[in-house]
């Protein structure tokens, strides 16, 4: 094991650290005009600006290159060796006995990766081309409801990996999808959702895929039997569940147990984590919406920036670097949270999306072997798209208190040119992150406030609220246009970026044993709340909220 505070770069860090904290964003620029070219770097259509960083560059050799201390924490944590384990169907997920090898999901066809000694691929493209082989029936309008009606309503039923990922791609692709299938993904336990969704959609038309790679998780099954239940309320007989519902799986029991044909079942393997799987069947509302052609330009995005990320010598790596800014940020300059901006309405759900994929792997504080983090890990990771944003949290990017790494993200074409829309958005977005570092001093305030004929003694009141710090750092990620490759690059981008994260701090990035607690936990209060009883085996106020629930729902047996 290496704890990454006993590395050698570690310390060099700190010592890096500590000698140029003084030294601010702007200074970094005004000394070196070389700096946007030296700090930035593009692989598989992906741009990145990361000039905008604490990060010092030096003639004088590594010792004052901030990235290059970084690049050799990276080189020191065994970041090659480990991805080219992961890659290689390595045990990377020992908690869990397992290889995670959503890399070979966008493998090309004669690629050769082995798990136990079998190359997965042919299955991998076996699978896929019956997913995109059931699209392609769906789109066309051969695949028939049970009144001989063409399916025009795609209803998702997951949650997490089995939602997120899905949901997040079919938004971010909008202008790809087919004009006649509109989608629907329900994933809260809440009634409310199945139930609005249904009130959009009619039975004769509409095709059900419950997607759930352990085929267990409560609120999946719940969803989906409800479903069923709505189903059979019209003139459907049972018969014709086979034409209306299919399923994706890992568990083909556990599906032909809930009443569907495993013939209507697309199967992926243990090894593909929940959050990685969007690139397994999990994306059959993708394929579904944008088609396999598309589907397909998507795998060919994600395999490229899987290249990348493997041939890439670290210093010039986009997921590493990235990587590298967030344990800089983390670890040395104590910052929380990250925050995603997406300068792109359609990535709408892109924050929500990477918070799962990043806190859900990183959200750890034990080592591979079991042995307490004594340094942060995975920061709180949020965010909403801009322009929406400036006009509610960004107030406390510019001028609270946290400071809050942020990427922006925007593509430099609209897939909806209007008017000058998309100049008006770049040019936002570029000033923010402008703004964000360079501030407004004291000085300038006044001489604004001046200029505009404010009095002294009103400029001086005012002065200290309408002062920004600046300093503030950010990312910059452009690409061309927001197409199906780009996405599958862009995702790709971040899976990378948490396993080094990963990697350097030593912790576990693919199992998620935090969520589990809570369901155990529900499946005994659940007993407690249907069960009429005064309950007495909790703590006060887990007692207090069942027994008030009770009384007030007046469900008492
Ligand atoms: O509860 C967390 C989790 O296990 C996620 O990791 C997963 O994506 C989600 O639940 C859904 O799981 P499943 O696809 O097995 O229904």
């Amino acid at each position: 094991m290496s704890r990454p505070e006993d590395l050698p770069a570690w310390s060099a860090l700190e010592a890096h650290r500590d000698a140029t904290a003084d030294v601010s964003l702007t200074t970094l620029f005004e000394s070196d005009p070389g700096r946007f070219d030296a700090l930035q770097g593009e692989a598989a259509g992906i741009f990145i600006d990361f000039s905008k960083n604490h990060l010092t560059r030096s003639a004088a050799g590594a010792a004052g290159d901030t990235h290059a201390l970084l690049v050799q924490l990276a080189r020191e944590s065994g970041v090659e060796e480990k991805r080219d384990s992961m890659f290689s169907g390595g045990i990377v997920n020992p908690t869990e006995h397992r290889p995670s090898l959503h890399t070979a999901l966008r493998a090309p066809r004669d690629a050769d990766i082995r798990v136990d000694g079998d190359n997965v691929v042919p299955a991998i493209h076996e699978v896929l081309d019956r997913v995109c082989a059931f699209a392609d029936r769906v789109r066309s309008g051969e695949w028939l409801g049970f009144t001989g009606k063409p399916i025009t309503d795609i209803v998702n039923i997951g949650i997490g990996g089995s939602d997120l990922g899905p949901l997040m791609a079919t938004e971010a692709l909008a202008p790809f999808l087919h004009d006649r299938l509109n989608l629907h993904f329900v994933s809260n336990v809440d009634g409310s959702h199945l139930v609005s969704t249904c009130k959009r959609v009619g039975p004769e038309t509409t095709l059900f895929i419950i997607a759930s790679k352990t085929f267990t998780t409560q609120e999946t099954l719940a969803n989906a039997r409800s479903a069923r239940e709505w189903f059979l309320e019209s003139k459907a007989q049972t018969a014709d569940v086979a034409k209306h519902f299919v399923a994706v799986s890992t568990n083909a029991e556990a599906v032909a147990e809930f009443g569907i044909d495993t013939d209507n079942m697309f199967g992926f393997w243990d090894w593909v984590g929940g959050r990685y799987s969007l690139w397994s069947a999990i994306g059959l509302p993708v394929v579904l919406g944008i088609g396999p052609e598309n589907f397909r330009q998507m795998l060919s995005g994600a395999h490229a920036m899987d290249r990348h990320f493997v041939e890439a010598p670290l210093e010039s790596n986009l997921p590493v670097t990235l990587a590298l800014l967030t344990v800089w940020y983390t670890n040395f300059l104590g910052c929380t949270s990250h925050l995603i901006a997406p300068y792109d309405q359609y990535l709408h759900r892109f924050p929500a999306y990477l918070q799962q994929l990043t806190m859900e792997s990183n959200g750890k504080s034990v080592h591979l072997d079991g042995s307490r983090v004594d340094v942060e890990t995975g920061p709180i990771v949020w965010g909403e798209p801009g322009t929406n944003g400036q006009h509610a949290y960004f107030q406390l990017i510019h001028q609270g208190t946290h400071v809050i790494p942020t990427d922006f993200i925007v593509p430099l074409e609209s897939l909806n040119p209007l008017g000058d829309h998309h100049e008006l958005l770049l040019a936002n977005c570029f000033a923010q992150s402008e703004a964000l570092m360079r501030g407004k001093s004291p000085d300038e305030v006044r001489a604004e406030m001046a200029a505009a004929g404010t009095s002294a003694e009103e400029i001086e009141r005012l002065v200290g609220h309408r002062t920004f710090p600046g300093d503030r750092p950010s990312n910059t990620i452009t690409v061309q246009r927001m197409d199906p490759a780009a996405l599958g690059a862009l995702i790709v981008l971040y899976e990378h970026k948490v396993f080094t994260e990963a990697a350097i701090w030593d912790i576990a990035p693919f199992d998620q044993w935090g969520v589990e607690l809570g369901k155990q936990l529900a499946k005994a209060v659940l007993a407690d709340l249907v069960g009429g009883r005064t309950v007495t085996s909790h703590d006060a106020s887990t007692n207090g909220l069942l027994n008030r629930a009770t009384q007030k729902r007046n469900i008492q047996a």
